[in-house]
C-alpha cells in the first residue's frame, strides 16, 4: 500500500471549526495526519472531531488573539501527539470576527482616519497578529525539536492585487504575504518552510457576513471568476494546503500560491478573448 501524503505528521489548524480550515482538517486527517482543530466555536469544533474520528483529531479551544492560548495549543499538540510538523493558520476573517468590520468602503480622499484606525486595529489583531503568534510558537517548537516543518497561512487575492476589497482589508491581507516572506527568511536555516495560499472568493459560511445566501454567494463567485465550469470551494483550498504541507513541496518556501483560476494575473479591461 502506498504511503499517505501526511502519514505520521501532526498538524495544528487554527479556525478549523468551519469553512476552509474545516475542509483542511478533514483532508489532512484522510491523508494520515493527526490534527488539532483549534477554534473558538467549541460546539462546531467538537462536531468536526466527531465526524473525522477522535483517533485522528482532537479539538482545542484557542482564540488566536490570545498568545497564551496559542502557546497552550502548541504544548497540547506536542504532549498529545509527540510532534508538530504542520501549522495551517486560517486566520479568522476580520469582518466576520468583529461585527461586520470590513472597513470604510470609500476612497482615500474621503477616508475617515478614526474608522481606518479602528479597522486596521481589528484586522491586525484578528488576522495578522494571530498568524504572527501562531508562527512564533509553532516555529519555536519546530526549531527546538529540529523538526523540518511546514507553516502555511491563509491569505487572499486581496493580498495580491488592488480593487478586490476595501483599502484596510487589502492592506491587512498584503501584510500576511509580507509575514510569510520574512518568516521564511528566518526559518530557512532550520529547514522549516513558510508559505501562504491566496484564494479568490469562494462559498463558505463566511457568506453569512455579507448577508448573502449560499446560492447568491456562489453566483457572485462564478461571475467574478475567469475560469468557468468550476466553482471554487473549500476543498480546492484544502488540497492546495495539503500540497504545501506535504513533502511534495519540499523546496517551496516564501511562496504565495494563488488559487484563483487566473484572477490575479488577468486584466480583462481590453476585452481580449471575451
Ligand atoms: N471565503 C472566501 O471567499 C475567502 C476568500 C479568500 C480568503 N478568505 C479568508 O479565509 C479565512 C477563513 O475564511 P472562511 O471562509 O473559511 O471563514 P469561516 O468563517 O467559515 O471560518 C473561519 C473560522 O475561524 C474561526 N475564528 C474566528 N475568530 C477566531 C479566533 N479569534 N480564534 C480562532 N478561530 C477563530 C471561526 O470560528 C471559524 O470557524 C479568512 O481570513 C478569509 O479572509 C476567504
Amino acid at each position: 500500500m502506498s504511503k499517505l501524503r501526511l502519514e505520521g505528521k501532526v498538524a495544528i489548524i487554527t479556525g478549523a471549526a468551519s469553512g476552509i480550515g474545516e475542509a483542511a482538517a478533514r483532508l489532512f486527517a484522510e491523508n494520515g495526519a493527526l490534527v488539532v482543530i483549534a477554534d473558538i466555536q467549541d460546539e462546531l469544533g467538537h462536531q468536526v472531531v466527531a465526524s473525522i474520528g477522535p483517533h485522528k483529531s482532537c479539538y482545542r479551544h484557542c482564540d488566536v488573539r490570545d498568545e497564551k492560548q496559542i502557546q497552550e495549543t502548541v504544548d497540547y499538540a506536542l504532549e498529545k501527539y509527540g510532534s508538530l510538523d504542520i501549522l495551517f493558520s486560517v486566520e479568522p476573517d476580520p469582518g466576520r470576527a468583529n461585527a461586520g468590520i470590513i472597513g470604510p468602503l470609500g476612497g482615500i480622499l474621503d477616508l475617515d482616519m478614526g474608522e481606518f484606525d479602528n479597522t486596521m486595529a481589528v484586522n491586525m489583531s484578528n488576522n495578522m497578529r494571530g498568524a504572527v503568534i501562531a508562527i512564533k510558537h509553532t516555529g519555536r517548537a519546530m526549531v527546538t525539536r529540529q523538526i523540518r516543518g511546514s507553516i502555511i497561512c491563509n491569505a487572499s487575492v486581496t493580498g495580491c492585487v488592488a480593487g478586490a476589497g476595501p483599502h484596510a482589508y487589502t492592506i491587512s491581507k498584503h501584510a500576511l504575504v509580507g509575514l510569510i516572506r520574512t518568516a521564511s527568511c528566518e526559518f530557512g536555516k532550520h529547514g522549516i518552510r513558510v508559505n501562504c495560499i491566496s484564494p479568490s472568493p469562494l462559498v463558505t459560511p463566511m457568506a453569512d457576513s455579507a448577508n448573502l445566501s449560499m446560492s447568491e454567494m456562489e453566483a457572485l463567485c462564478s461571475a467574478a471568476s475567469n475560469l468557468k465550469g468550476t466553482v471554487l470551494r473549500s476543498h480546492h483550498v484544502a488540497e492546495t494546503a495539503l500540497f504545501l504541507a506535504s513533502d511534495e513541496s519540499s523546496f517551496i518556501s516564501g511562496h504565495n500560491l494563488t488559487i484563483d483560476g487566473g484572477f490575479t494575473v488577468i486584466n480583462p479591461i481590453l476585452g481580449f478573448y471575451k
